[in-house]
């Protein structure tokens, strides 16, 4: 079974000027794509078909862990921006990060830390624990947090590609535009989501409800 690119619930220029045009064209047309025609190429006429993509991601090494890995992590990714400025934090999600990091500018100085510090190419996650606490967490390459027993709520894509066009080498740009962007009511629906409830069919990276949010 062939895995198709999820259709993104924005048009590729929804996020400028934050995010060009160009940049979303690259970003989800070419890289994304190039992962998952990999990846595709990889299990077509193996056991792996039959298989979820979180099971694949839990299970595997090499280039059967790289390629549906980044599929699943970019298909997370456009669901964690949200066109004309992001959504602002509920209550909950305010009491959350208050809780774990001293409130929300806390969290994003401790987030944008980590994002600066992510060496090479990887990703940054805010995430919660079996328990529900939060903590932020560098994974790097393809690697994510379900292999780790830890649960996304948001992430952002710190590989170059995803801001070299924008930003040139500005990390740090990219993630003061990441801010504007940012859409909390998906993470909050992440919130309650743990291992088994991201397993899915393969023929989708499972994502909650709240992600197909009106565009
Ligand atoms: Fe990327």
């Amino acid at each position: 079974m062939e895995l198709k690119l999820p259709q993104l619930p924005y048009p590729k220029n929804a996020f400028v000027p934050y995010i060009s045009s160009e940049t979303m064209e690259f970003h989800y047309e070419k890289h994304h794509q190039a992962y998952l025609t990999k990846f595709n190429e990889l299990i077509r006429g193996t056991p792996f078909e039959e298989m979820s993509l979180i099971d694949i991601i839990l299970c595997s090494s090499g280039p059967l862990f790289h390629n549906p890995a980044q599929h699943w992590n970019h298909t997370f990714f456009w669901d964690c921006l949200r066109p004309a400025g992001g959504s602002a934090p509920s209550q909950k999600i305010v009491d959350l990060l208050s809780e774990s990091f001293g409130g929300v500018e806390e969290f994003k100085v401790k987030f944008t830390q980590a994002a600066l510090a992510n060496f090479g190419s990887g990703w940054t996650w805010l995430v919660h624990n079996e328990d529900g606490s939060l903590e932020i967490m560098n994974t790097a390459n393809a690697d994510s947090p379900l292999r780790h027993e830890k649960y996304p709520l948001l992430t952002l894509d710190v590989w170059e590609h995803a801001y070299y066009i924008d930003y040139r080498n500005s990390r740090q740009d990219f993630i003061d535009a990441f801010w504007h962007l940012a859409n909390w009511e998906f993470a909050e629906a992440n919130h309650s989501m743990n291992k088994s409830q991201w397993a899915g069919p393969p023929s989708e990276a499972k994502r909650p409800p709240s992600s197909r949010l009106p565009h």
